[in-house]
């Protein structure tokens, strides 16, 4: 099977990190708007556009699946994707819904949202939470983590004291934190760090392998998965990070 996993810029590398370690598919076609990221701090129609447009990039390439591995995407454009679109499209906002309720079934849990200002804005992850019946929900904008990440700074001064910021006004260490930005998983250990390693961390790209194994059928595994990293721009940019991050 062809994939076409599509983001902003540099995060949705932590979703093709979980697709192969459980080599899921033949060959994978990465895309990051790296010209346009954040889409995190745009509006609604522009987070369409930008990804109408990536669609239409993948239509080059003849894929079976895309997967939007942006929740920002995700939370704002899956609908017009998937109207406009020849074959299945994915978003991160629903596998990571399910991956916290197979890993934290108790409805009471304290579950904290971490998102871009779009995603937070959209209440797409508190919606679908809500409806399974979790009451102790809420939700920070750590829309900061997404520049950090794309300089690399996965550790250091700036992340700590980001994540002083942010978290500074939390009474309670959550049971459970959704990174609901795949960015932020680059820096998901400093997050565990912060919290003492006492909140479950719930990862798009964990969460997606799961929801994909229980939907599609996957009898067959690929040990040598072709990998295709385009960028709209600085593309050697994002090979550098893919080659890190993927340890090719
Ligand atoms: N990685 C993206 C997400 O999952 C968004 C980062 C951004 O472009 O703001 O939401």
């Amino acid at each position: 099977m062809r994939v076409g996993v599509f983001d902003s810029g540099v995060g949705g590398l932590s979703v093709v990190k979980s697709l192969l370690e459980h080599k899921l598919f033949e060959e994978i076609i990465y895309f990051g708007d790296t010209a346009r990221v954040p889409y995190g701090v745009k509006d609604k129609n522009t987070i369409i556009r930008y990804s109408l447009e990536a669609l239409e990039f993948f239509k080059n390439f003849e894929i079976d699946l895309l997967i939007t591995a942006c929740n920002t995407v995700s939370a704002y454009a899956l609908d017009e994707m998937r109207e406009h679109s020849d074959c299945d499209v994915i978003g991160v906002v629903d596998p990571g819904v399910l991956a916290l309720k197979n890993a934290i079934p108790s409805t009471e849990a304290n579950i904290l949202i971490l998102g871009t200002k779009a995603t937070v804005k959209s209440r797409a992850y508190e919606k679908k939470l809500h409806e399974l019946g979790y009451k102790n929900l809420s939700a920070i904008a750590t829309s900061l983590l997404v520049p950090i990440v794309e300089e690399g700074l996965y550790e250091g001064e700036v992340l700590q004291s980001t994540l002083r910021h942010y978290f500074r006004d939390l009474d309670k260490t959550p049971d459970a934190i959704i990174l609901g930005c795949t960015h932020f998983p680059l820096v998901a250990r400093a997050i565990d760090n912060y919290f003492e390693g006492k909140s479950s961390l719930i990862h798009s790209g964990e969460a997606i392998v799961e929801y994909l194994e229980s939907h599609y059928d996957f009898t067959k595994r690929f040990e040598d998965t072709s990998l295709k990293f385009f960028a709209s721009e600085n593309p050697e940019g994002l090979r550098r990070v893919a080659k890190e991050w993927l340890s090719l």
